[in-house]
């Protein structure tokens, strides 16, 4: 059990948490520039954070193999990976648990490239990043693209979609009416009091948090958000409830394929 139900203001005194998106495999995305910086913020999820689990996701895009000016096969991201596992192997108990899958950019153009995706962990679901700039008709199109090639959908951080700002009540009833499509709203956004990252806290509709640390730069920020969200919670028992949930108890059902 992680809280006392009897006692919310108990809450969070052993809650351990989860991340959903980040960019620490060295070398093959715009996220760690060497193995020494991705195992430096590995460690600080852990220590400053308390995530114990971290699913890592760099970037690709599946059809020509570049991001963010990175050239990256397949096979070469799946070396990177091996090689930070072994590095992590060598005293596991300073860092999270470490899974795996990719964060896909793909829109309906790319309907070719969706054939046989990395998915999160092993699980049946994609993380998918769409140009910012897409309409609604855009979004749903690729996520049936996506969802139709046999595979449930995690949108990354939709905050930063103008379609939320542009078509919001389309949008956000369209999430409303498909529970199916999953939610990954990010901690930095929540940090900095972003109003459309908190608008889906506060419409239920996040699913699980992801720091999308990328470097000492774009630093894990976690804690940072559960502060705030504790802050945000009060003593509402609901709201620390869903805290909860999308820290730990939604990501535990997801990765167990639920
Ligand atoms: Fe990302």
């Amino acid at each position: 059990m992680l809280i006392d139900n009897a006692h919310p203001s108990t809450y969070n005194e052993c809650m351990p948490y989860i991340d959903f998106h980040s960019h620490l495999v060295p070398c093959v995305d715009d996220g760690a520039k060497s193995l020494q910086e991705a195992l430096s913020l590995l460690r600080e999820m852990k220590e400053a954070h308390d995530i114990v689990t971290a699913v890592v996701t760099p970037h690709f895009n599946s059809d020509y193999l570049v991001c963010k000016g990175i050239y990256c096969t397949m096979e070469q991201m799946l070396a990177a990976i091996e090689e930070l596992k072994a590095a992590v192997a060598e005293s596991p108990e300073r860092y999270p648990e470490l899974l795996f899958g990719c964060e896909y950019f793909l829109d309906i153009r790319h309907q070719d490239a969706v054939g046989e995706l990395l998915t999160l962990a092993g699980t049946d679901i994609v993380l998918l990043e769409m140009p910012y700039e897409i309409d609604l008709d855009g979004v749903q199109k690729t996520v049936r693209l996506v969802q139709d090639a046999g595979y449930r959908v995690l949108l990354a951080h939709p905050e930063k979609y103008d379609v939320f700002i542009l078509e919001p009540v389309e949008s956000f009833s369209w999430l409303h009416e498909h529970p199916e499509v999953l939610v990954q709203t990010e901690t930095w956004n929540l940090y900095n009091k972003e109003p459309l990252a908190w608008r889906f806290i506060e419409e239920g509709l996040t699913t699980v948090l992801g720091t999308d640390a990328h470097s000492y730069h774009r630093y894990p920020s976690y804690m940072h958000a559960v502060i705030e969200l504790q802050e945000w919670a009060g003593d509402d028992f609901a709201k620390l409830k869903y805290i909860e949930d999308i820290t730990y108890n939604n990501p535990m059902k997801l990765l167990g394929n639920r």
